[in-house]
């Protein structure tokens, strides 16, 4: 995700070393390409960018030599639109008199970027940092302040941002935030903003938390926050905060695996945001609405995500849908392909090797690809037709949290719309994602203790829940060493039950409508002795009959599998942690695996 960071200085200083560094600290977010801009006493601004990382084109454009009194730095992630010199920010305003920069998304761009152009603006890009940057050259034109023009402005831009702005002829940077993080903080002799507390650490601990509805002016001798509704002053005191440069990379979290756990109710929100906003979601449903045969590809997680999207296409859109593991597509369904077949391919690096020669054999059969990824700029993303982005940022953690949920309600967004049904209900969706993670990780401690030392147990679902037991048993599996096996609910009696003993545990992901089911698979278990843990809505049949009942806020069966997986990913996470290894990097395994 990008990043961004600036600073006002009460004299001209070296600039340029000072944004390279912030922007060394903004870059565990993730990038592809990096800008800086300077604006002097004398009314001029120097503005330098360009795909690529940050030593590589600092070096290559002298980020070094630049000086002012303000500076911007920003790391972009793309989102829509290749990385490019053009999409790069800072950006300029049509005359070169404003010069801004944004991270997050600002979902009305394409609206608002047409909107400018008709209106005479010189837009140089399709990047929605620009679009803010005209959004307040709008009303500076008009002859309004720029306080007065920026709060006009933020009217104007919808979305989950932030963004800072200065021009020339003033001392001052402005920025404020809808939704993303901002935080603004006092040093000797310079005021800072960033989106991200790491960047400014080095300088200070004394810091504002920016609040949505507020606008932070930087001035060489202070900070002033102001109210956009009526541009009244904000008092409020600033905090000293404790944490180092490393907590603060992790978020204050131990470990990233759980920030990105606890990042998904907002990941979520921003994905709906730029969903509903996006013309590209009614092209890809169209292209799969037209597909022969539509197949769902993907590895390891994206797989799961796969078998759950399938499921909701042939339940909400009637359309059925194949879902494949990536090196099994090449011997099962290759041969078969013919002329107006479809293939999504899942990925959250798009760089899966197996995924990309499962894409070049269909394609090379006549097969449209199609893309849903996390990594803008990837491999996947030039190879297929379209694509839709998963828009989680940079995810560390090897194992795969907050992408699997979006790419699990980017397919409840997708079948939905395909069915013609409303998405509104998903909004939910962020605010239970929230009460799931307050409400489960609590009773999951308890568990903790009597599973920590079992190397051997079953995740089991049914229907919607039974890719999340394939999920939840992939998790378990990669951070805890132990094996950990999911299956089809009603398939265990087919075999696996013989290895219940005494206190063998297993694990029952239940749907609403599946308890009647699921309780006569609990009772197998228990009357042999096992130890049957469910997970699913309070149910006064699962609370007498499971051992343990993990509750679920109720969100009935569509939305249940998003929630099921929660308390699943907090679960493997803290087992991992009580015996001893790092969740984040587990032994053997690699992020992205680009090998056969
Ligand atoms: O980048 P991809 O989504 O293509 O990666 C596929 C798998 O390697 C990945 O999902 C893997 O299974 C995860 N580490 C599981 O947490």
């Amino acid at each position: 995700m990008c990043g961004i960071f600036g600073i006002v200085t009460a004299k001209e200083t070296a600039l340029g070393p000072i944004l390279v560094e912030a922007g060394r600290r903004l870059s565990y977010r993730g990038y592809d390409s990096v800008g800086c801009a300077t604006l002097s006493p004398g009314g001029t601004i120097d503005l330098r960018k360009d795909v690529g990382k940050i030593d590589e084109v600092a070096e290559r454009l002298r980020f070094g030599e630049m000086r002012g009194t303000r500076g911007i730095v920003q790391l972009r992630w793309a989102t829509f639109g290749a990385p490019s010199q053009a999409n790069a920010q800072p950006h300029l305003d049509s005359d070169g008199d404003l010069v801004g920069a944004h991270n997050g998304n600002v979902v009305n761009n394409v609206e608002l970027r047409e909107r400018f152009i008709a209106e005479g603006m010189t837009v140089r890009s399709t990047n929605d940092g620009e679009t803010c940057v005209h959004a307040v050259e709008r009303y500076v034109d008009q002859g309004y302040p720029m306080l007065e023009a920026i709060r006009r402005a933020h009217g104007d831009l919808q979305g989950d941002y932030a963004f800072v702005i200065g021009r020339v002829g003033e001392e001052r940077l402005y920025a404020f935030k809808k939704g993303s993080g901002l935080v603004a903080g006092i040093a000797d002799g310079a005021a800072l903003v960033s989106s991200d507390l790491p960047s400014i650490l080095p300088f200070t601990r004394r810091v504002l938390r920016v609040e949505d509805g507020e606008i932070v002016v930087l001035e060489p001798g202070g900070i002033e926050l102001r109210r956009v509704e009526d541009g009244a002053r904000v008092e409020r005191e600033f905090e000293v905060v404790s944490e180092t440069m490393e907590d603060a990379q992790r978020g204050g979290y131990p470990h990233f695996m759980l920030k990105e756990i606890h990042e998904q109710p907002g990941r979520a929100r921003e994905l709906l945001h730029l969903y509903d906003a996006s013309p590209h979601v009614e092209a890809m449903v169209e292209r799969m609405k037209g597909a022969r045969n539509l197949y769902l590809v993907g590895c390891g997680t994206s797989y799961h995500a796969c078998l759950l999207g399938a499921t909701y296409l042939a339940r909400l859109a009637g359309r059925p849908a194949i879902p494949v593991l990536a090196p099994q597509f090449v011997p099962q369904y290759v041969p078969a392909l013919g002329p107006g077949d479809v293939g999504l391919f899942v990925s959250q690096s798009g760089e899966t090797k197996d995924v990309l020669l499962a894409l070049e054999a269909g394609v090379a059969r006549g097969l449209e690809p199609l893309g849903l990824l996390n990594v803008i700029g990837s491999t996947l993303m030039y190879k297929t037709r379209a694509y839709l982005p998963l828009a989680c940022g940079y995810e560390i953690s090897v194992p795969a949290t907050k992408t699997f949920m979006n790419q699990a309600l980017a397919f409840l967004y997708l079948a939905l719309k395909m069915g013609g049904h409303s998405t509104a209900d998903l909004h939910r969706i962020p605010e239970l994602l929230e009460e799931t993670i307050v409400a489960t990780d609590p009773a999951i401690f308890p568990l903790v203790d009597g599973l920590a030392g079992c190397d051997d147990l079953y995740c089991l679902g049914y229907g919607l829940t039974y890719p999340i037991a394939l999920e939840g048993a992939l998790k378990m599996k990669e951070v805890t060493y132990a094996h950990c096996e999911g299956m089809l609910s009603t398939e265990f009696k087919h075999g696996p039950l013989s290895a219940v003993t005494e206190g063998y545990p297993v694990i029952f992901v239940c749907g609403p409508e599946d308890v009647a089911r699921v309780v006569s698979g609990v009772n197998e278990v228990t009357c042999r002795g096992g130890r049957a843990i469910a997970i699913g809505e309070e149910d006064p049949r699962l609370r007498a009959n499971a051992h343990d009942l993990i509750v679920l806020p109720k969100a009935g069966p569509l939305l249940n599998p998003l929630l099921a997986v929660v308390p699943l990913q907090l679960l493997a996470y803290r087992l991992s942690v009580a015996r001893g290894y790092d969740p984040d990097f587990p032994r053997n395994l690699s992020k992205t695996l680009t090998v056969d």
